[in-house]
């Protein structure tokens, strides 16, 4: 088939290498034209490792070219895929321009795709909308919402060998054309009507951001009762019914996907007047908790000594997840603000962005080239990347360079607990982490399981998608 992507972001970019792989003829069509031109090199424009050898694979075979514009798409195509943006605003509801914008140059093609295939997240009624307005049966003859459910740090893969696929339509004559266009995906295929297939995309997002913050409870359920919150989780995920999958201590959901998709959730339910109370009460619990690493530096280091504005409080990563560049609803951005608020005398240190990439996002704020600076008489220090080198650093050496209260704040329960306890610092992870080793005493078949996932090594957390 030959396929244009609108939009080459994270989904758009894995829909266009991905289906250059499956066999078809792809343009990948942006408008920014800094974009285009990376790619058309072969080079990413953002960090997403996964596509980098895939990507100038399709390039060289000449099976994936970019353009600027939709109207210097070459003529007929099969199919086309929107795959824009559609970012929150202040009050959580989707904007919808971007979609709207590329679906109103998608049928202005002259002839029209056989097939009109939006990914881009959009709230439940939006297809029907678009279906009852001005494109009418033109477009609902040629339209399938399929949303898109990859993880940044693993798109490709997760394009390639999907949980499940999903084709929201009104016209079944359309399936043939489906399949075509997903050929060489084992996966199996859940046909809908748009609007249930809209629900599916916020549904999963939803289910994945309750784990997270009902993770939050059980930090401080374990906190209240002095058990292991790494063994708790553990034993718990593995029970086949719940699953391990984004049941991690952390600091709360954070991305570009999770935070996004819940408050627009909030919106609708809000507008509709039909309450949503556990979604509710999750976006509530993920504030306190991003919140937590606030409370626990207020009280570790004393309003006073904040106030007076000598406290160094180290912000040791911005990123979110290690793998991926991507610092929309970073746990970073709710924080150091917050911080700054209380008194705390920031000073990041994040190993890939530049002194002035870091203070465009934070202003003014004190910048380390490395963990050693960063360290050198701050009070507090805040993980909030499980960089190697921070996980790796001496603990014991560099607990000797902070003043007191040498506080410790893990927001990844990503550094071994049992060597920072036994150092001069104050650990503070996310919940209690009590047996960081395994105990010799432990029966076989529990040794196996520990010494499967051993504690001291970082842990590939959750992917927000
Ligand atoms: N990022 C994820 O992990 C993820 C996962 C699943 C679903 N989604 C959803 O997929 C959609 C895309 O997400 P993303 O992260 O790839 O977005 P993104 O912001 O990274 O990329 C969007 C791209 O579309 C381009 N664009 C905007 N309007 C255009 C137009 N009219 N014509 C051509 N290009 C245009 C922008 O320049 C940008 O490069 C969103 O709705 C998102 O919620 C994202």
């Amino acid at each position: 088939m030959r396929v244009g992507v609108v939009g080459q972001g994270y989904v758009g970019l894995t829909a266009a290498v991905g289906l250059a792989e499956q066999g078809h003829v792809v343009t990948g069509i942006d408008c920014d034209p800094a974009r285009v031109a990376m790619l058309a090199k072969g080079r990413m424009p953002f960090e997403e490792p996964s596509l980098e050898l895939p990507l100038a694979a399709a390039t060289d075979a000449q099976s994936l070219s970019f353009v600027t514009d939709l109207a210097d798409l070459e003529v007929p195509v099969d199919a086309v895929v929107v795959a824009v943006g559609s970012p929150p605003t202040p009050s959580g509801r989707p904007d919808l321009r971007q979609a709207g914008a590329a679906l109103a140059g998608v049928m202005a093609l002259d002839p029209l795709p056989g097939l009109v295939v939006v990914k881009s997240t959009i709230p439940p009624g939006t297809s029907s909308g678009w279906l009852a307005g001005r494109w009418g049966e033109r477009l609902a003859d040629r339209y399938v919402y399929s949303p898109e459910f990859l993880n940044q740090g693993a798109a490709i893969e997760d394009w390639r060998h999907p949980a499940r696929l999903v084709a929201g339509l009104t016209d079944a004559g359309l399936l043939p054309v489906v399949r075509e266009l997903y050929r060489g995906i084992d996966a199996p295929l859940v046909v809908t009507d748009p609007t249930s297939a809209e629900v599916v995309k916020y549904a999963s997002n939803a289910f994945l951001a309750t784990k997270v913050s009902f993770v939050g409870d059980l930090i401080t359920l374990c906190e209240g009762t002095g058990a292991d919150i790494d063994d708790v989780l553990t034993a718990t995920g593995l029970d086949p019914r719940i699953g391990t999958a984004f049941l991690r201590a952390e600091g709360g959901y954070a991305g570009s996907c999770l935070p996004k998709d819940t408050l627009a959730l909030r919106h609708w339910a809000r507008l509709t007047g039909r309450p949503l109370p556990v979604i509710e009460a999750v976006i509530a619990a993920n504030q306190a908790q991003q919140l937590r690493t606030v409370r626990i530096i207020e009280e570790g280091l004393g309003p006073a000594r904040l106030l007076a504005g000598d406290a160094i409080v180290a912000v040791l990563g911005l990123r979110y997840q290690p793998w991926t560049d991507d610092l929309r609803d970073a746990p970073c951005m709710t924080l150091l603000p917050e911080l700054q608020t209380i008194g705390a005398r920031l000073r990041v240190f994040e190993p890939t962005l530049t002194p002035g990439q870091i203070t465009t996002f934070f202003p003014g704020i004190e910048v380390a080239a490395g963990l050693e600076e960063a360290l050198t008489g701050a009070a507090a220090a805040i993980v909030l990347t499980d960089w190697p080198q921070t996980v790796n650093a001496p603990w014991p050496q560099l607990a000797t360079l902070m003043e007191t209260p040498r506080l410790v704040v893990d927001t990844k329960n990503c550094l071994p607990a049992d060597m920072l306890a036994a150092s001069p610092l104050r650990y503070h992870s996310m919940g209690p982490r009590a047996h960081t080793t395994l105990s010799p005493a432990s029966p076989p078949h529990i040794a196996e399981h520990e010494n499967a996932s051993p504690k001291q090594t970082p842990r590939p957390g959750p992917r927000i998608p």
